[in-house]
């Protein structure tokens, strides 16, 4: 069966369609959700209701800093977050459209485990905040290597927006080195980053997601267009410009 795993939207819609659409045209229909559906952009209303039939839905840092309290966030990226929460409470839309958004977040899981792979948003050390990037597997072996006792065979993770492969021999495979697929090999366990959906930081804008069917992992880039995402940012006074800016490097 196949799934496909989709992180870090970041209110962003017009990403999120597009690959909505590409997941469609594939027919797939089961697709995970690795968490951050909000905070960053200009939609999270449209994101969240896009993606509330969704087969599992993993909680991401934004969710809970507009859960709770965003205490690890910056000034900036706390008024976004401030903002955002102000999107959700609306009073010009109805009580129970708001109750929904607020019940989905309610329900969100930290980390999932299914026979086939394990799901969080950032690490199964840490499900909403550990973040693991390609510098680990220099710079942090022992963290690594501590995750890799966490899962059994497969663990998709998002958080850092950098798609790709992390293998148990402490290696970082960028998903355009290996023609955007990797097998997973007999007894060897694998860390998936998916990517984000809505706000790439590897240099590349088009959005992210993955596919899986057991056995491969499949990467996927899909152009949109960021300028309308980035138009509704700059026109949204509480949200900073910059947060436009990144959308068109992928950064
Ligand atoms: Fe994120």
């Amino acid at each position: 069966m196949q799934i496909a795993i989709v992180s870090d939207i970041h209110a962003n819609v017009e990403a999120l369609e597009v690959v909505l659409a590409d997941i469609k045209r594939r027919m797939i229909k089961n697709v995970v959700c690795l968490g951050d559906i909000i905070g960053y952009g200009p939609n999270p209303r449209e994101c969240l209701q896009l993606l509330m039939d969704c087969k599992m839905v993993l909680m991401g840092n934004h969710e809970e800093a507009v859960l709770y309290y965003g205490e690890d966030f910056n000034p900036k990226a706390r008024e976004a977050i401030d903002w955002t929460r102000d999107q959700l409470n609306r009073p010009d839309r109805p009580k129970e459209e708001n109750y929904d958004l607020w019940n989905f977040l309610g329900v969100m899981e930290q980390i999932i485990e299914t026979e086939e792979a394990m799901f969080v948003h950032a690490s199964p050390r840490d499900p909403t905040k550990e973040y693991v990037t390609p510098d680990d597997t220099r710079k942090n072996k022992d963290k690594l290597r501590d995750i890799f006792t966490r899962f059994e065979r497969v663990c998709f993770i998002g958080h850092s927006h950098i798609p790709g492969v992390y293998t148990q021999e402490l290696r970082y495979i960028d998903p355009k080195t290996i023609g955007n697929e990797y097998r997973l090999e007999d007894g060897r366990k694998a860390l998936i980053n998916a990517g984000a959906v809505g706000q790439p930081r590897d240099g590349d804008p088009r959005a992210s997601y993955v596919t899986f069917d057991g056995s491969a992992v499949k990467f996927h880039r899909l152009e949109y267009d960021y300028k309308k995402t980035a138009d509704k940012i700059y026109k949204e006074p509480r949200l900073p410009n910059y947060l436009g800016d990144r959308l068109a490097v992928g950064r």
